[in-house]
């Protein structure tokens, strides 16, 4: 009588494969890129570096991601940096640069399975023919990025299982035909095409375009707000939240990332999400700081953070392989929250349940219209293959935000299912899995060095005769792109440099600087001195610079301040208090050429600020008033080569 007292009062749901099963589940993914977002990941020592890729990508133990998105790098700033381009000039080939093959390769090792896909935000200038718009010569697009996708294989082993079009921008019908017909000219007809990564348009023109819908396997959209469009159902294909998230990954992050994972497809029918970004590891102070599932922003010291939303996404990830199928039988809670089911097709079921209040999953876009949640009981029903199921293995997490200690996918006894039915109390910011899959485990290692800031003083020489990266440890670039480069010419001291190398105006994703631009540091260093060697390579026109408390990068770098140092070729120097180097403090001549090395110092103390050039004072007392705090950084006049050796900076 009491049980079923019990049951009377609780709500009830119906778990059942009979009525036929829902879509395919196609896996939870993390975003590398749009842009640089693993940037101060490759610096870390090791065992550091593997514990943070096992706690994204080992198959039960973290996060067991099951997609790695990657950026197509474009020489251009796309969020928190560049990536550079495996073409940086026509002709130009380099399946080695940047550090999202390496990435793609430590996926695969831990997750032979992971689904990998590329995705281009920006393209090196040449490709447009002139016009900012990689669509003005499709053929030439589309043979770039097949030739990323090649160059995966023949260099690195990696099998790219989807492409992408050019990240939130207008797709174009023809570019998308164009690209499908080259991936097959290619031999590669199983790359499927994702599109458009922007809204939900591109399914009208697929309805109206059978060619564009042959061509567009899946509709990948971004922060759809866990909610589709009647035409993006009417044409059937698979839909996918293609980047979603970009929320501080505090428990608030961590309750977002719950809460769309589970109705995505519950209001949306989209049968993967994919986290922007994937590892928080560029500096805090660029755009969207620590918008990744875990925190990985101190190399230097080897301290990462385990964030919340790792455990999340192993509630879903440990317990349901793409290729699981989604029951029909998912929906909301009546008290608020939501719950999906997923099987193997082989008696397997793992329900995962989810009870975010608004305030505590609040994403950072689109706006979030009210709802509530209560403490509710719940009571599963299950039925058609699962009716003989008689226990469940159960994961918790609950967000505590009055007393800030959460409970993050801890593993409660397990369930006892009476005649097909079981009860769950649930109370509110929780999330459930009820699995009958017993592989579930919370891997830990001991915890990692603490947080320490950025070394006070820190030089390089750049003297690498074999790098693993083309990027100089800690160097952030934000316009343009600083490699690793051997002057095989030199006589001695400069054999071993740093060398920008992006000529021309990339076409562009965000709104990079007319110059460029690397930082590196501490955003909170006030007073600097700051010294490199500086090769300018383009007479007459040609200038570099060193600066201090550069307050901006990402999508701001364009109105970046801080105390540049300039010299050019044409035998000047200027002080300027913007990158743009129109706020002038100070300027005159320096007797500085093309094709000759210099040494450059400046220091900022207070509202002071000096430079040395070759050992000898050439300005003094220039008034800096803002900003009061920044990066130290090099870079360029103009779109241009030119070198950098001994960077030295020591901070008060
Ligand atoms: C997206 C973009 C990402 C990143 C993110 C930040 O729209 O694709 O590259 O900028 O926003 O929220
Ligand atoms: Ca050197």
């Amino acid at each position: 009588f009491l049980s079923l007292c019990m049951y009377i009062h609780a709500e009830f749901y119906v778990i059942d494969d009979l009525i036929g099963l829902g879509r395919r589940f196609d896996g939870i993914g993390g975003l590398s890129g749009g842009g640089a977002t693993s940037r101060l990941l490759v610096n870390y020592e090791e065992p550091y570096r593997s514990q943070i890729l096992d706690y994204l990508f080992k198959p039960n133990f973290g996060a067991s991601l099951q997609i790695l998105k990657v950026e197509i790098g474009g020489d251009a700033q796309t969020t928190d940096g560049t990536e550079p381009s495996h073409m940086h000039y026509e002709g130009d080939e380099n399946y080695f640069r940047g550090y999202e093959w390496w990435l793609m390769k430590e996926a695969k090792k831990r997750n032979p399975d992971i689904t990998l896909i590329g995705l281009p935000w920006a393209f090196p200038y040449w490709l447009g023919k002139g016009q900012s718009t990689p669509y003005h010569v499709r053929d030439i697009t589309a043979s770039y990025v097949v030739s990323w996708i090649i160059g995966a294989k023949q260099y690195h082993d990696l099998d790219i299982n989807y492409v992408g079009i050019w990240n939130e921008k207008k797709f174009d019908g023809d570019y998308i035909k164009v690209l499908r017909h080259t991936l097959d000219k290619a031999g590669l007809p199983d790359v499927g095409i994702i599109a458009a990564d922007g809204n939900w348009d591109i399914s009208v023109a697929m309805e109206l375009d059978p060619h564009l819908n042959g061509a567009v396997e899946i509709i990948g959209v971004h922060y759809p707000g866990t909610n589709t469009t009647p035409e993006a159902l009417s044409t059937q294909k698979t839909l996918w939240s293609s980047e979603d998230y970009s929320t501080f990954n505090n428990d608030v992050g961590g309750g977002c990332w719950a809460r769309i994972l589970n109705q995505n497809y519950v209001n949306g029918r989209m049968t993967s999400t994919i986290s922007w970004n994937l590892v928080a590891s560029y500096y805090q102070d660029l755009s969207f700081g620590g918008d990744g599932l875990m925190t990985a922003e101190e190399p230097w010291s080897g301290n990462y953070v385990v964030e919340s939303p790792i455990w999340i996404t192993a509630h879903t990830t440990q317990f349901a392989k793409p290729g699981w199928r989604y029951l029909q039988t998912i929906g909301h809670l009546s008290h608020g929250g939501s719950y999906v089911a997923l099987t193997d097709g082989k008696g397997n079921l793992t329900v995962v349940i989810e009870t975010m209040t608004h305030e505590h999953s609040t994403c950072i876009r689109p706006p979030l219209p009210p709802y509530s949640v209560s403490p509710q009981n719940a009571t599963f029903s299950l039925k058609g293959s699962f009716a003989t199921v008689t226990e469940l293995q159960l994961w918790y997490s609950k967000f505590e935000f009055q007393h800030s200690k959460h409970t993050l996918f801890k593993k409660l006894q397990t369930v006892k299912v009476y005649a097909g039915f079981l009860t769950l109390s649930l109370d509110v910011d929780e999330v459930y899995t009820l699995t009958t899959l017993t592989t579930g485990q919370k891997g830990q290692y001991t915890d990692p060095p603490n947080s320490s800031p950025f070394p006070k003083k820190y030089l390089d020489d750049f003297n690498v005769r074999n790098p693993a990266f083309d990027e100089a440890p800690y160097f952030a670039d934000q316009t343009g792109v600083f490699e690793y480069f051997q002057n095989l010419t030199d006589p001695g001291p400069h054999v071993f440099t740093l060398r920008q190398v992006v000529t021309q105006r990339p076409i562009a994703w965000a709104n990079d600087a007319d110059q460029t631009i690397s930082v590196i540091g501490d955003h909170s260093w006030e007073d600097v001195t700051v010294s490199c060697d500086v090769l300018i390579e383009t007479t007459n026109s040609g200038g570099v610079f060193i600066a201090a408390r550069v307050d901006k990068g990402g999508e701001s770098v364009r109105e970046a301040m801080g105390i540049f140092f300039w010299v050019f070729a044409n035998g000047t120097y200027r002080v300027t208090n913007d990158i743009g180097g129109k706020m002038v403090r100070a300027e005159g001549l320096s007797g500085t050429n093309a094709g000759k090395w210099h040494t450059l110092t400046l220091t900022v103390k207070g509202q002071w600020a000096y430079g040395i050039l070759n050992g000898y004072p050439l300005w003094e007392n220039a008034v800096i008033l803002n900003p009061k705090n920044g990066w130290a950084a090099i870079g360029t006049y103009s779109f241009e080569y030119a070198q950098f050796d001994n960077f030295q900076v020591l901070a008060d």
